[in-house]
């Protein structure tokens, strides 16, 4: 066998394709999970993996499978995989990259003529972000056992669809049983989205493990009266409470600081009217550490301070916990294998933890995985200007190439 690849030139070309559907005018992607734009995203997806000769599957969770048959194809597949949904003011590599990388990977095997032992799958996860729908990776939390598809089909969106009624929709609730099945290893390839790489100037982030999350929405009752009327101390003001209570959130984050991250992304207030004070408030909380015992002691200072806050203010809090995973420790040979295939191709690299969630960590439940990062510009992510360079990108797949085709002893 010659020493293959991939083709960065058609790889970028996919990906700027991807980035059409649903493309903002600032540059950016809005392709929400289950919406038109995540079902034209698949489709294209399917059309792209069928001309490169694999033969495909849906399970009923919408994940997609794009399978290319090995020498023994009873042999369990060596797989990776990512998602094409965004944030809603994603950029065009979160979650697209990985896919396409893996399409990029079935291509250039193709061109070789490469034949591998076991069969190679590249995957589409079903709601990787878990912004419209709770809960994030929830195709691969699926597939890993993590989570039941009739939990994660009754989720709904703020319009109050669920996610069982908007998958069936687009057309997605596949034939296939979802997960119960031997996976040999498990690879992904994603964009680092923080600023490590770039700032080290490395081209290749050997990912050992992701930290945990632990993401909250807290809603607050007090009572609606008359902004004019009531005087200060008869108040009992949901949203200052909440205020108060999104402060903590900052604050237990700097306490575990540089590890320790905290997020308000979400907040509502109702009747949302500047004459009425807010009788009910909703936030939400997204506590991140790579440290399980840090991350749990975060959690648990959070609802004390809501107690704390809540009852000083005359008020009433409920808070749920909406997504929960522990730190991740990536396999050893998977992570050799990206290391071992970094050092051949010639890239500089270093080991990095991931600080975001990926289909990944679902899939370290039951499989051997792993992940390679590549640099994006300045470190933003989830944002319409997201960005990363076509040679990174490439460098980053063919990493993804040459540590699947080690894994399969091919
Ligand atoms: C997903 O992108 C997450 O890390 O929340
Ligand atoms: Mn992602
Ligand atoms: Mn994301």
């Amino acid at each position: 066998m010659d020493d293959p690849r991939i083709d960065g030139e058609r790889l970028w070309a996919s990906l700027m394709e991807m980035a059409k559907i649903g493309a903002t005018p600032a540059g950016g992607v809005c392709r929400l999970a289950l919406s038109d734009f995540d079902k034209e995203s698949r489709d294209l997806f399917i059309t792209w993996c069928e001309d490169a000769g694999c033969a495909i599957s849906v399970d009923r969770v919408g994940n997609i499978f794009a399978r290319r048959a090995g020498s023994d194809d009873g042999l369990a597949p060596v797989v990776t995989g990512s998602h094409l949904d965004t944030q809603p003011t994603g950029g065009k590599f979160d979650g697209a990259y990985g896919v396409l990388a893996g399409l990029e990977v079935m291509r250039t095997l193709n061109d070789h003529g490469v034949e591998t032992k076991a069969p190679f799958e590249a995957i589409a996860w079903t709601n990787e972000e878990g912004c419209r729908f709770t809960t994030s990776m929830a195709g691969s939390g699926v597939f890993a056992g993590v989570y039941t598809l009739d939990d994660i089909r009754a989720h709904a969106d703020a319009d109050g669809l669920t996610f069982g009624e908007e998958l069936e929709r687009i057309g997605y609730a596949g034939a296939e049983a979802v997960g119960g099945r031997p996976i040999a290893a498990y690879f992904e390839a994603h964009i680092e989205q923080g600023p490590f790489l770039e700032a080290e100037n490395k081209t290749i982030g050997v990912v050992t493990g992701g930290q945990g999350k632990r993401s909250f929405e807290i809603t607050v009752a007090g009572r609606e009266s008359h902004a004019g009327t009531t005087p200060m101390p008869a108040r009992r003001d949901a949203l200052m409470g909440a205020v108060h209570m999104i402060e903590e959130v900052e604050a237990l984050a700097l306490a575990k600081a540089p590890e320790g991250v905290g997020t308000v992304g979400m907040i509502e207030a109702k009747p949302n009217s500047r004459n009425t004070i807010p009788g009910s408030a909703f936030f939400s909380a997204d506590l991140r550490h790579p440290d399980p015992a840090a991350l749990d002691d975060m959690a648990a200072g959070l609802k004390r301070s809501c107690g704390r806050i809540a009852e000083a203010r005359g008020l009433t809090y409920e808070m749920t916990e909406v997504t929960h995973y522990p730190a991740t420790k990536f396999d050893e040979a998977c992570v050799s294998a990206v290391r071992g295939a970094a050092e051949r191709l010639g890239y500089s690299h270093r080991d990095i933890i991931s600080r975001a969630g990926h289909d990944a960590c679902s899939m370290a439940h039951i499989a051997p995985a792993a992940m390679i990062f590549v640099p994006c510009e300045n470190g933003i992510s989830h944002a319409e200007i997201e960005n990363a360079t076509p040679d990174d990108l490439a460098a980053g797949c063919n990493v993804l190439l040459h540590a699947m085709l080690q894994i399969d002893g091919s």
